[in-house]
């Protein structure tokens, strides 16, 4: 892990409450893998790491303080990372369900394993991305329940997506990453412990990213 300052190259919108943001820096890091990010009230917050245009990058959802003084006053980020266990599946095809929240994500997927991607969004995008993008809620349960054929599956998105997926995908190789409230991203102050069949886990060391089938739904 290495203490970071990022500058920003660009800031992309991608739709009503999205961006992408892109730095100037290189990291050498593994797919699933997040770092911590600096914001004014000095919390910091984690942010799964991703590539847009060949650059280094993370996708940002504006939910609160921290992340609308990211898209919109910042031009450098102070981090740790990278962080968190590598997502590791070398067997068959898989399919990466997402928000478009981990647009960037999908693109380190695709550079990393064979696997076919499905962006679904509440609000159109304003950009054109190469990967099929399903608008509505309606629309994106319907695709779902056709998705059957893959070996395994990647689900990154709100709680209630994750929840519409394992039910929709139950009894297939499911895997999800998940987003707990983190202090410190690096097992220091328990705030990202989830219980799973296998007892007490924390987000930013046994995970980010678990079985389906381990967690209690
Ligand atoms: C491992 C990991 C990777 C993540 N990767 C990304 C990413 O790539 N892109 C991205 O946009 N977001 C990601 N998140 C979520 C992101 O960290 C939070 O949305 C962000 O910290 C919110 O900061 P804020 O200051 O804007 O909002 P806050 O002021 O902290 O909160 C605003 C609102 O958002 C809710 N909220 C805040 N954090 C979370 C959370 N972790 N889960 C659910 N609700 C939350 C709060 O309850 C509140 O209602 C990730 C989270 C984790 C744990
Ligand atoms: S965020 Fe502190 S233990 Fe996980």
């Amino acid at each position: 892990m290495e203490k970071l300052f990022l500058s920003i190259s660009q800031k992309i919108q991608v739709n009503a409450n999205t961006w992408v943001i892109t730095f100037n820096e290189t990291l050498k890091f593994y797919p699933g893998q997040f770092i911590m990010i600096e914001t004014p009230k000095l919390v910091r917050k984690p942010f799964v790491l991703g590539r847009w245009d060949k650059r280094l990058s993370i996708s940002v959802q504006v939910k609160g303080e921290g992340t609308k003084w990211m898209v919109e006053k910042a031009s450098h980020l102070k981090c740790h990372g990278p962080l968190g266990k590598p997502f590791d599946m070398n067997q068959g095809k898989g399919l990466f369900i997402s928000s478009p929240t981990c647009l960037t994500l999908a693109n380190i997927l695709k550079e990393n394993f064979d696997v076919d991607i499905i962006i679904g969004s509440r609000t159109p995008l304003l950009l054109k991305i190469p990967y099929e993008t399903v608008i509505g809620d309606k629309k994106f349960l319907k695709l779902l329940k056709s998705l059957t054929g893959y070996d395994w599956y990647l689900i990154s998105g709100s709680v209630e997506m994750e929840k519409v997926v394992y039910k929709t995908l139950k009894g297939k190789k499911l895997y999800f990453s998940l987003e707990e409230f983190m202090g410190c991203g690096i097992g220091a102050c328990k705030s990202c412990a989830v219980e799973t069949k296998n007892g007490i886990k924390h987000v930013c060391t046994d995970g980010p990213i678990f079985e389906g089938d381990e967690l209690c739904w």
